[in-house]
């Protein structure tokens, strides 16, 4: 089974970025996280970031055969997307959302959400630990 985490803009930036809402774990301590589940649960994991839409939009499209599952976290692009709702519905690759705040629970603007009818799932404010909620969910799903 082949899983690919895909993580938009600022994602890059967790544990110096706004601790208080996001946490003190940095984006290579959710690298190691994942990377260590991967490992004793013999999946095969890749993890990307990137700050640019279309590039996002590039990485769901480049996707399509390879992988069997997308788990992204597009950060403020799901507030503001479509592109990226369009890339994840051509695909059609089963996707599970994940946030490490609840956007619900913030600002208005946060409330929209634009992918969420290309997700099966959702996972939010349980900080990186949320990435993990999201494969051991696909794990229920095989
Ligand atoms: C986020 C929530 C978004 O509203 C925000 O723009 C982010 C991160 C989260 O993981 O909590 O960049 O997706």
């Amino acid at each position: 089974m082949r899983i690919l985490i895909i993580n938009g803009p600022n994602i890059n930036m967790i544990g110096q970025r706004e601790p208080d809402i996001y946490g003190h774990h940095t984006y290579l301590d959710l690298e190691q996280l994942v990377e260590a589940y991967a490992k004793k649960n013999d999946l095969e994991v890749k993890m990307v970031q990137s700050n640019y839409e279309g590039e996002l939009v590039s990485i769901i499209q480049d996707g399509y055969g390879t992988y069997d599952y997308y788990i992204i976290n597009p950060a403020a692009y799901t507030h503001t997307s479509v592109a990226i709702l369009d890339a994840l519905l051509a695909v059609n690759i089963p996707t599970i959302e994940v946030h490490l705040s609840e956007p619900l629970e913030r600002e208005s603007f946060r409330h929209v959400n634009l992918i969420e009818s290309a997700t099966i799932k959702r996972f939010a404010k349980h900080g990186i630990q949320g990435y993990i909620m999201a494969l051991e969910y696909i794990g229920t799903l095989e």
